[in-house]
């Protein structure tokens, strides 16, 4: 798998983000130089994401960080081309964390990433859909997946009793949960729509989290 330096420099924050990455600052950088380069050329992303890979794809997947316990055992369904999963397994080493993604091209890119990044140890990746997917994690995490009643039937059966759907979602969170308020009752479970940051000026992320009813 080829890496340019290309994406390296793109935030213009990249010094503050050394700071706040300092030990994995290297691995992300790497990470975005993948995404760059063989992620555009597999078609996983559109050439124009390449120039706002840090802000758009890095920091919004990082600012779940602060949602997961430690050493909780995480599933990204819908990986695509691993977010948010990578960059939270480079954040936060303490993760096991399972990329759940159907497509052969995709889970092919996600392998070859996992090992050139030498984080086998601790991220895992199923070629599978979610809903045929039987084992059960702490987190399941979610983005751009698919409309919140949709996904809350593919994600909730890969929930722990006492775990938690983190569902990074756009401005339209709050109307999605009211759309999928039936199905979230008759589940038995609550909904609440947060904004979280992984910087101080790093633009907000819009997160829905569900979990069991109290
Ligand atoms: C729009 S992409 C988002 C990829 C990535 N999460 C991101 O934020 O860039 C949606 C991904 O969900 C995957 N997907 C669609 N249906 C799925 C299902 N039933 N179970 C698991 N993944 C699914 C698709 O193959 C695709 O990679």
């Amino acid at each position: 798998m080829s890496c340019s330096t290309r994406a390296s420099t793109c935030w213009p924050m990249s010094s503050q983000l050394r700071e706040i990455y300092s030990t994995e600052f290297p691995l992300i950088n790497r990470y975005v130089d993948i995404l760059a380069s063989t992620g555009v050329e597999w078609g996983l992303l559109g050439p124009r994401e390449a120039e706002r890979l840090w802000d758009r794809h890095i920091l919004n997947s990082t600012a779940l960080s602060g949602l997961i316990a430690a050493n909780s055992t995480v599933a990204d369904v819908g990986s695509g081309a691993g977010l948010p999963g990578i960059p939270l397994a480079l954040v936060r080493p303490d993760l096991q964390m399972t990329l759940i993604e159907p497509l052969l091209r995709r889970s092919t890119f996600l392998a070859e990433t996992v090992e050139t990044l030498e984080i086998v140890d601790r991220v895992k990746v199923v070629r599978s859909r979610a809903e045929d997917h039987h084992k059960s994690y702490d987190v399941v995490v979610a983005r751009a997946l698919a409309p919140l009643d949709r996904l809350i039937g593919w994600c909730n059966q890969l929930r722990a009793d006492d775990g938690v759907i983190l569902a990074l979602k756009g401005k339209s969170a709050g109307e999605e949960v009211e759309t999928a308020r039936s199905q979230l009752q008759a589940a038995g479970l609550d909904a609440e729509v947060l904004s979280v940051r992984a910087h101080p000026d790093a633009q907000p992320a819009t997160v829905v989290r569900i979990s069991a009813s109290a």
